[in-house]
């Protein structure tokens, strides 16, 4: 008996112990990761001490910096000038230790910031500025204008046969395009989206003969780079006989899939011979719709800015699973995917609750390891650049649409590119990748890495 017992708090202190030592080395391999920093003139409160990726103070870009940082995960902004070529257009994260960089240092008290000339009353004046450099210099890489100024020389130089060493390493640079495979599973605005990258490559996007909501791609002979897009208007299982549209025969993703999609899956896998490179998902205003004129079939008034109830969350988010477990089904457990997040209506002032669906849907992507890609949430609000009530026009939007794809497609094709930095560049040898490879290399880092 007193033996059991000294066994026990014998087995007791042994397992505290080990909990004890267990936890000091989660906390030890914590702070390795992430060294704390206490914040200057801040005292040891819990919310005085910050948590810092690199060390304090230390300059932006270094060579030891983690490979697995997603810059459209940070904060940061749209920069675009007017007078300059749309495809300049960059999104400019901000990265720890920024505000003690020299060249976001003020040197002089905020109040003391440059009077506006234009007055005599000492207003403050903040004329419109590039940003520094250094900042542009850790910006993602601008794919799209690599692209389009390849395309350009192209043509200027066509018939000649000694390129310019600028042409050239352009076409080094781009080697990795080959072949690729990139489908979009959404509604029209993504495929503007294509469609405005294949016009600035010359090109036309090709409609399926079925008709214009159902499938259209856009092949770039450059690189034998083809975008695919599958058109799906809501998660409906059926087509109710409320539906709005009388031309759209077929509703259901389903009947979709064998009717639009199938046709086209020559076109759409890729080198592996079993799946496109990267799959972009996105549905939720064609949803939207559906969960307003259901009511309003029935002799209700329209209310579009009424919270969604939970049965209909419940419809969406179980719809979703289903028919992204149809895409992993078709291409295979580890093809690369993306959800995107919802791109508002131009007026959000009776669609507000678009926002429920938002939120549903990063939920299920959340919970089916599936990576956002945040161009709806980076966007919000941009109105002016709308070509209608729900479509992005081309313009500095879609350049940044266009940067956010191919940076991920460059990902999947083992790719590395740090804070601006192209560390790696796929070669043409490799002639077959496992996309699946590429993509996972950081994706367990940005699954958690934190959405501002
Ligand atoms: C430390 O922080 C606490 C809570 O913010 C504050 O009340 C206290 O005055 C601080 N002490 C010093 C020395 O700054
Ligand atoms: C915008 O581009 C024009 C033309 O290149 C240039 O002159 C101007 O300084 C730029 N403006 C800013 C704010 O960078
Ligand atoms: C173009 O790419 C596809 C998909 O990766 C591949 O199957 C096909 O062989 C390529 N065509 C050429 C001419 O390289
Ligand atoms: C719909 O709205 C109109 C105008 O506000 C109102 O007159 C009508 O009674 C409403 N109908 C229903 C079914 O709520
Ligand atoms: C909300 O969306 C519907 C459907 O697109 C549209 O008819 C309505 O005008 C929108 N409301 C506002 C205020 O934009
Ligand atoms: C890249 O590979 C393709 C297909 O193997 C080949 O036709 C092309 O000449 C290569 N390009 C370069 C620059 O090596």
């Amino acid at each position: 008996m007193k033996w059991t017992i000294h066994a026990r708090v014998f087995v007791a202190a042994v397992g505290l112990v080990g909990i004890t030592s267990f936890a000091s080395l989660l906390l030890i391999l914590y702070i390795h990761r992430y060294p704390i920093t206490i914040l200057p003139g801040a005292n040891r409160s819990d919310e005085s001490v910050g948590r810092e990726v690199s060390a304090a103070k230390g300059p932006i870009k270094s060579t030891n910096l983690p490979i697995c940082e997603n810059p459209f995960l940070q904060p940061g902004f749209v920069w675009y000038n007017d007078s300059q070529e749309e495809t300049q257009t960059t999104w400019v994260p901000f990265y720890p230790n920024l505000l003690e960089q020299p060249y976001a240092l003020t040197t002089i008290e905020p109040n003391l910031e440059p009077v506006d000339p234009h007055t005599s009353e000492g207003d403050p004046y903040f004329p419109t500025e590039s940003p520094p450099q250094e900042l542009l210099d850790v910006a993602p890489h601008q794919w799209m204008q690599d692209m389009v100024r390849h395309y350009e020389l192209y043509n200027a130089n066509e018939g000649q046969s000694s390129p310019s060493p600028e042409f050239h390493e352009l076409q080094n640079r781009l080697l990795w395009l080959r072949n690729r495979r990139i489908l979009i599973v959404s509604d029209s605005v993504d495929r503007y989206q294509s469609e405005y990258i294949c016009n600035r490559l010359g090109l036309e996007l090709t409609h399926s003969k079925k008709g214009r909501q159902t499938a259209a791609w856009c092949h770039i002979p450059a690189w034998n780079l083809t975008l695919m897009n599958w058109h799906i208007a809501s998660v409906s299982p059926t087509r109710p006989s409320w539906w709005w549209i009388e031309e759209m025969s077929i509703v259901n993703v389903e009947e979709r899939w064998t009717e639009y999609y199938l046709p086209t899956l020559s076109d759409t896998i890729g080198m592996n011979g079993k799946s496109p490179d990267l799959i972009l998902f996105h549905t939720g205003l064609w949803d939207h719709t559906y969960f307003i004129r259901g009511p309003e079939a029935q002799g209700q008034n329209a209310t579009w800015s009424r919270s969604l109830n939970w049965r209909e969350l419940r419809f969406y988010m179980q719809r979703l699973r289903t028919v992204i477990t149809m895409l992993r089904t078709q291409f295979g457990d580890d093809v690369p995917i993306m959800c995107r997040s919802v791109t508002l209506k131009k007026s959000l002032l009776s669609n507000v609750s678009i926002l429920n669906l938002d939120r549903a849907a990063r939920f299920v992507c959340n919970e089916l390891d599936i990576e956002i890609m945040e161009f709806g949430e980076i966007i919000t609000g941009y109105f002016e650049f709308y070509k209608d009530m729900v479509h992005i026009d081309r313009g500095p939007l879609s350049v940044l649409w266009a940067n956010m794809i191919f940076w991920n497609l460059f990902r999947t094709q083992g790719g590395v590119e740090v804070r601006g930095e192209l560390r790696k560049i796929p070669s043409n040898n490799t002639k077959v990748v496992s996309p699946a490879d590429g993509w996972n290399t950081c994706h367990n880092d940005f699954m958690n890495a934190k959405h501002y």
